[in-house]
């Protein structure tokens, strides 16, 4: 069965058929859905039923998996999934949901604001990889942003201001601005921030993207106020809804996306229901200041 993507949203987005990611890719299939990655961003691959080392396998032809360490506040012993799983659900160990004043919980409504997965690590992520394996019954939808829609229509002079401009990039950024601000010794370490351009050009199609997160909380050589205001200018003007993708979630879905030219976020749902979805990711490939 030959491979098809069909775009699904006027300025990115496709939904890729003919490939089962259960089963072994070739070489020239591995290079087709890393050209539509290119192209559209964001890949949609419905009626993916994957077990955990299916999709961590799957992720593997395009990278490396991320090492998920320091990316969140969930303590070894509460860990659900196997390293290399990234676990975006709602759920305890016992497959319960979280109770509304769990600590891991609302670290996880971080996710809610716009953000570029890992933006807040040296080297940030590559591709992410979402599969939902239970779909919450209300809300929950995924939005994804073109961050490269975003730069092209910027005028000129806002172009000129920003292109070499640095941002920095942490966790306490993001879940302070939602009022989340007690870390442990440990944490505060691990959550150090990093250096991020705010302009990031793409290594296969060389277009450029703002490289915009809920990370970035400052701009290198800028007043605090002075940089959070354009931050927030920048994000409102990337998401306006001609450049923004809503994924509504059926059972099996698997989207993935590229960290490097999109934002996206998760919508509220009903937290007393299972949302179990379980992300892979691949590691990028250097830091966005050598680019
Ligand atoms: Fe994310």
């Amino acid at each position: 069965m030959p491979i098809t993507i069909r775009q699904i949203h006027p300025v990115f987005v496709g939904e890729l058929s003919g490939i089962d990611a259960r089963k072994p890719l070739a070489p020239e299939e591995v290079q087709v859905v890393d050209a539509g990655m290119a192209k559209f961003a964001v890949l949609v691959l419905p009626d993916q039923k994957l077990t955990d080392e299916q999709q961590m396998a799957f992720t593997r032809y395009f990278g490396t998996i991320e090492d998920a360490r320091g990316g969140n506040i969930t303590k070894p012993q509460d860990r659900r999934l196997a390293t290399g799983m990234n676990d975006v659900s709602n759920l305890t160990k016992d497959g319960s949901p979280l109770a509304r004043d769990n600590r891991q919980r609302l670290f996880n409504l971080g996710n809610m604001l716009w953000h570029s997965d890992s933006s807040f690590r040296v080297i940030p992520a590559k591709y992410s990889l979402l599969s939902a394996r239970i779909v919450n019954p209300k809300g929950g939808n995924t939005e994804f942003a073109d961050m490269r829609a975003g730069y092209d229509a910027l005028d000129e002079e806002t172009k000129h201001e920003i292109d070499d401009l640095v941002c920095e990039h942490s966790l306490m950024y993001s879940r302070g601005s939602l009022g989340f601000l007690d870390y442990s010794d440990e944490e505060k370490v691990m959550f150090k921030p990093v250096l991020q351009r705010l302009v990031r050009q793409h290594p296969v199609n060389g277009r450029k993207s703002l490289y915009l997160s809920s990370h970035a909380g400052a701009i290198v050589g800028m007043p605090m106020p002075e940089a959070r205001i354009l931050l927030r200018e920048l994000t409102e003007h990337a998401t306006q809804p001609k450049f923004v993708y809503v994924h509504h979630w059926r059972p099996n879905d698997l989207v993935i996306w590229d960290n490097r030219q999109t934002m996206h976020r998760v919508r509220r749902f009903d937290e007393s229901q299972p949302r179990d979805m379980r992300r892979t990711t691949v590691a990028g490939d250097g830091s966005t200041l050598a680019t």
